[in-house]
């Protein structure tokens, strides 16, 4: 049974690559990804989408009346596509609690910190690696993470760190995390995949209704 992934992105969109690539290549097996939602038009999502051949689709969330019914848009045009996993990879607006409750424990995020720190509302991009470098750190990392209704909340499943070194910079630090972002993200997405196709329920929703 392959397990449909969905992808929502808003911007260069490294970590889906670092996802459909896994799956291209069999390192995550049995599995698709079906389609990449992008909040955005003229992201590097896309064309990254286009050059791996995945299915993408532009949602701009100021054509909705609200974000509920923006979610709702997300989550049929997932379903259509028999998506059972979504991974947020630098998806900038917060996951509302409609799509959660469509995909309950089945919606991951990536988080360029270990959290829970250096989190939050606002904390996003090079934010993240000043706020980092500011408090002195001597490690960071990134974080693969169950969503919930909080911003950069939810059960951690795996984390990655990294040195923080001295003269470092947002960038500097930002490109050494990233680099751990694609390696872990994938395999958090393969023990996913692998629980999904145990578990027979491929439809996200649990049996309550
Ligand atoms: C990554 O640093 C990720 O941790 C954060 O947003 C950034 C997205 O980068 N959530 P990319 O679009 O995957 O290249």
């Amino acid at each position: 049974m392959t397990i449909g992934i969905g992808v929502l992105v808003s911007g260069s969109g490294s970590n889906f690559e670092a996802i459909a690539r896994a799956v291209q290549d069999g390192r995550i097996p049995e599995a698709e990804v079906r389609l990449v939602i992008s909040n955005r038009p003229g992201v590097g999502a896309l064309d990254r989408a286009k050059d791996l051949g995945v299915e993408s689709l532009v949602l701009d969330p100021a054509l909705f009346p609200d974000r509920k019914a923006y979610s709702m848009k997300i989550a049929s045009e997932f379903r259509k596509k028999g998506v059972s996993l979504v991974c947020l990879a630098g998806f900038l607006l917060k996951v509302e609690s409609g799509l959660i409750q469509q995909y309950p424990g089945r919606i991951l995020n990536i988080h360029p910190s270990l959290l829970p720190k250096h989190a939050g509302r606002g904390m996003f991009g090079h934010r993240v690696h000043e706020s980092v470098l500011g408090e002195r750190e001597t490690e960071s990392g990134c974080t693969v993470h169950v969503v919930d209704e909080e911003y950069d909340h939810g059960p951690v499943l795996m984390q990655a760190r990294v040195p923080v070194l001295p003269g470092d910079t947002p960038e500097t630090l930002a490109a050494r995390v990233l680099k751990e972002e694609h390696r872990i993200y994938p395999l958090v997405v393969g023990r996913l995949v692998e629980q999904i196709r145990k578990e027979g329920n491929t439809s996200g929703r649990s049996g309550r209704g």
